[in-house]
């Protein structure tokens, strides 16, 4: 034997990965970054030297009483010499005395050293399928994200979000499929969007939208709240600088600005307000967005028509879309799925349908959400319990006709000239 075996040394951490490196036909579940992340946190981990030079090595992780050998390496010119079985023994060795009961090691199929496992006492045990699902962030941009109050969200949002067709058609078409398929677009020569903004009478979905598009995307979402930046009017414009320099260090974003017309409303005849230089730092900050493909700035607004004209200048916003109190088809959609949540009962969709026109899904909601309380309460007052429960169409009726409309006649017009003025689809 033309090398000794001896405990892994701070000072061998840089010649190990330098031979994790030239070995590649080592393949590891575990990735060499991994690797290097156990040997610094004192993973156990011995080395093969050959005058003085590191030759082999082999390194686990302990999780409880069982430990994962994570990676073994033997330079190529030390091949045939018995080397990966020196090294799994003299690890073990230092395992089993730290009390590791249970000693794994996951392998390629076809891996050439189970000759050698088996001569070291390993038993193959049944095939068994590698599954791994890779998580969206990197721990740094967790931190982040959770700095700014941001999170991943669920998978199913954008499945979630009833009726809509015609929005939901565009926003998938626009925003979607450029933004998941950026070599097949750019391909075609449509550029991804960075920026759009959406508009509509409140309650009519813009948020839940914002939301689904970055479920759609796995993209991590970030809300800013202008009013909770800072409870200093003057310090707004740099808050707003340093949460958007905090953004940067993700690799993928939706930022999502509701009521964005409170931070870029028309700056004519507030002269040097603190508004001003708010509406500014965000015309300062969204070229600056612009520059990477993997981020989409998502602004809400309810009065497209008080932002302030430089902000809605083409070649900020890729796109200004109309988020519309629903028709009867997205009614119909969006009753269905509040009836199907709480109410066991046969109801009459269409009937609920035509009497909650204008209604937004923010009106169903909450003429929903009474119903189901009528129903609740009855049940508790007759002392009766049954499967067959949840309100009935007449429930729901009666809650309709005591649900004030959010969106008035007049509110649909104003928002129909908008689409007019403003839309950019
Ligand atoms: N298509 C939909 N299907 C089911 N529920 C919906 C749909 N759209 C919106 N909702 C529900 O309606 C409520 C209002 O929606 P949301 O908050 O997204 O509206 P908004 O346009 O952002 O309102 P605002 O202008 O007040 O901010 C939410 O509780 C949301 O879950
Ligand atoms: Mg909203």
């Amino acid at each position: 034997m033309s090398f000794i075996v001896r405990n892994f040394q701070d000072s061998d951490l840089e010649p190990v990965v330098h031979l994790w490196e030239v070995t590649p036909g080592m393949a590891s579940v575990f990735s060499i970054a991994e690797c290097i992340a156990a040997l610094r946190a004192g993973g156990t981990a011995v080395v093969a030297v050959h005058q003085n030079i590191v030759v082999g090595a082999a390194v686990a992780s302990i999780a409880e009483s069982r430990a994962w050998v994570m990676r073994i390496a033997v330079d190529p010119a030390h091949r045939g010499e018995g080397m990966p079985s020196a090294l799994l023994n003299h690890l073990e060795g230092r395992l089993v005395n730290v009390g590791v009961a249970t000693i794994s090691y996951l392998l390629a199929e076809e891996e050439q050293m189970s000759e050698g496992l088996l001569r070291a006492g390993y038993v193959r045990q049944e095939p068994a399928a590698y599954w791994e699902k890779r998580e969206a962030l990197t721990p740094g941009e967790a931190t982040t994200l959770s700095a700014l109050g941001g999170r991943v969200l669920t998978r199913d949002l954008w499945k979630r979000l009833a009726g809509m067709h015609g929005e939901k058609d565009i926003i998938d078409k626009r925003v979607v499929m450029p933004l998941s398929n950026p070599e097949r677009a750019s391909a075609h020569g449509v550029a991804p969007p960075h920026a759009i903004v959406l508009f509509g009478p409140p309650g009519t979905g813009k948020t839940t939208f914002a939301r689904a598009i970055a479920s759609r995307l796995s993209w991590p979402f970030v809300e800013i709240f202008p009013s909770r930046l800072t409870t200093e009017p003057a310090g707004l414009a740099q808050a707003l600088h340093d949460t958007f320099a905090l953004i940067d260090d993700l690799e993928k974003v939706l930022v999502f600005i509701d009521e964005v017309e409170e931070i870029a409303s028309t700056r004519e005849g507030v002269g040097k307000s603190p508004a001003h230089g708010v509406t500014n730092e965000l015309l300062k900050i969204i070229p600056a967005f612009r520059q990477r493909d993997t981020r989409l700035l998502v602004c809400a607004t309810n009065s497209v028509r008080t932002l302030d004209q430089a902000f809605m200048r083409p070649g900020r916003f890729d796109y200004v879309i109309p988020i519309g109190p629903p028709d009867s088809i997205a009614r119909a959609a969006i009753w269905e799925s509040f009836v199907s949540q709480s109410s066991r009962l046969d109801v009459d969709i269409a009937a609920l349908v035509s009497a909650s026109e204008h209604f937004t899904p923010a009106d169903v909601e909450f003429a929903s959400r009474s119903a189901a309380q009528v129903s609740f309460e009855r049940e508790m007052n007759s002392g009766e319990v049954s499967e067959l429960v949840g309100a009935s169409t007449e429930d729901y009726l009666r809650a309709i006709s005591q649900t004030r409309r959010t969106v008035s006649d007049v509110d649909i017009e104003l928002f129909e000239e908008d689409i007019a003025l403003y839309g950019r689809l």
